[in-house]
């Protein structure tokens, strides 16, 4: 018997750039629900890995006088290197030059070139080269790409064709009896129009690109880049290769992706699986974009956050809080270093921060030993915290990372207005018994943080937990330190 394993992608990333916050972004929302997913004992899979085919990445490596192989080789190692730092646990790592991905690709545009699901035919049209998509007259504003505002080249080629439109009535079917496929649900209205619109069958190879992986009944032709990319989430997960895995994994509950590749993924990827007859993924999510203090990031502004600076600076944690506390999850936001400064210091150092230490110093010096547990009905504080644990549990199954971490951070509030209330270090002085209670209540509240926070701060979260054990308490720095 395989047991089902919740399955958690992130798109495969461009190797044409250095990675950013925004890659970092998609990865760490994945690592976030996979941690919490651990937390709960549940059996994950979290795929992350990296786009390398295209005409973008032939020009990198032309611009910077390399092969495409070693220039891929070493931004993908780049890639790899910032999720180590970030602290992202992944179970798999895939690049699209790999040949267990290769294979499987060749394998079903022939599947489907024999099922009449691929067909030869030619194609004139406007391709934007950063999007690698052809652009419908309707999607251009002032003639040129909405999201890179480069005027599109004209291209005439040969090229194979997926039938797309056959599965236009299948795809809205689909929408319809599965709401939550499409999330957050403020994005699906535009892909149903866009569907119900009318399908155009897509090209699905290039005579023009060498780099990318050849068809092999017609090697002058290569498999366009976004029908190579989307096969990784199977073929990573085993796909004509190897049947157990495949069954542990497929289908995929989650696709995290940004928003402006949900058409890719809402409307192609399900009607190739649709034409391989496999079951669909369970939700595409996708998420907002940032901007930078208030600005596009763009290579002219040449305002990208590097998220190596940041968290050298300021810690992984903190980066990795901020980015999930600022921003209702699905929503577009604004990264300044005001706002990160302003939450590392009220939220973190003060809020969190101060909340501990103070706990823990009048523990260790009114409480003795902590022990292993300790209950108390009467406690308002214990009672509040299990009612924080339910609203933190249904928001992180909600994906509604901010609300689950308002809910902690609401606590923590009333926490320290208990201690202001009660001052424990006055009266230590005329009742020790009383003040032991209360800080015992707020030693175990404070357990409740550690595994709140555990898919967010990792780090902080284990050294919390590590100051809350049983036994003699010690006095101890402050975990966050204010920044000026
Ligand atoms: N290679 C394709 C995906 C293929 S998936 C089979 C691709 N790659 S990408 O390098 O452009 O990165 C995509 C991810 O980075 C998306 O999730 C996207 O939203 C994210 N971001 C890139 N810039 C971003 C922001 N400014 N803000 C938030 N995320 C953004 O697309």
């Amino acid at each position: 018997m395989t047991t089902k394993k919740f399955y958690i992608t992130t798109p495969l990333y461009y190797l044409n750039s250095e990675p950013h916050i925004g890659h970092a972004y998609t990865t760490l929302a994945a690592d976030v629900l996979a941690r919490y997913k651990k937390t709960k004992n549940e059996p994950v899979y979290f795929l992350t890995g990296t786009d390398e085919h295209g005409a973008n990445i032939e020009k990198a490596a032309l611009n910077h006088n390399v092969t495409p192989q070693q220039w891929t080789d070493d931004m993908a190692a780049k890639f790899k290197a910032l999720w180590q730092v970030l602290g992202i646990e992944y179970d798999d790592f895939i690049r699209t030059t790999e040949p267990r991905h290769e294979r499987v690709v060749q394998a079903i545009f022939e599947k489907l070139l024999a099922k009449g699901d691929i067909y030869k035919g030619s194609y004139s049209g406007k391709y934007c080269l950063s999007c690698e998509s052809y652009l419908d007259e309707s999607e251009l504003v002032d003639g040129k790409c909405p999201i890179h505002k480069k005027e599109p080249q004209i291209i005439e080629e040969e090229t194979y064709f997926f039938k797309l439109s056959a599965y236009q009535d299948k795809l809205l079917k689909y929408y319809e009896e599965n709401p939550t496929f499409i999330s957050p649900k403020h994005r699906a209205q535009e892909i149903i129009n866009f569907v119900k619109g009318g399908l155009k069958d897509l090209s699905v190879s290039r005579t023009k690109v060498k780099w990318g992986i050849s068809v092999p009944s017609d090697p002058n032709h290569t498999i366009y880049v976004w029908f190579d990319a989307l096969i990784n989430y199977i073929s990573a997960a085993g796909y004509l290769a190897d049947e157990n895995k495949f069954k542990e994994l497929w289908p995929a509950d989650i696709h995290f992706l940004g928003k402006e590749i949900l058409r890719f993924h809402a409307v192609i990827w399900p009607a190739v699986l649709m034409a391989l007859d496999l079951p669909l993924p369970k939700q595409d999510f996708a998420h907002g974009w940032w901007t930078i203090e208030g600005e596009k990031m763009s290579k002219s502004l040449g305002n990208f956050i590097d998220p190596r600076d940041i968290t050298a600076k300021y810690g992984v944690d903190a980066f990795r809080y901020f980015i999930f506390r600022e921003v209702p999850f699905g929503q577009d936001g604004d990264f300044s270093m005001e706002a990160f400064k302003k939450r590392f210091n009220a939220d973190l150092a003060n809020d969190l921060g101060n909340l501990l230490s103070r706990t823990l110093n009048m523990a260790a010096k009114n409480v003795g030993e902590i022990p292993q547990t300790y209950t108390n009905a009467n406690s308002a504080l214990l009672k509040k915290a299990e009612e924080t644990d339910k609203l933190y549990d249904q928001n992180m199954n909600a994906l509604a990372f901010d609300k689950a971490l308002d809910a902690i951070w609401a606590l923590a509030g009333y926490m320290n207005k208990y201690i202001d209330e009660t001052k424990p270090w006055m009266l230590a002085k005329t009742d020790p018994e009383k003040t032991k209670e209360i800080l015992l209540e707020l030693v175990f509240a404070l357990r409740y943080f550690a595994s709140w926070l555990a898919p967010f701060m990792p780090t902080s979260a284990a050294e919390i937990s590590r100051r809350l054990q049983s036994g003699k308490i010690e006095k101890y720095g402050p975990l966050f330190p204010r920044i000026d």
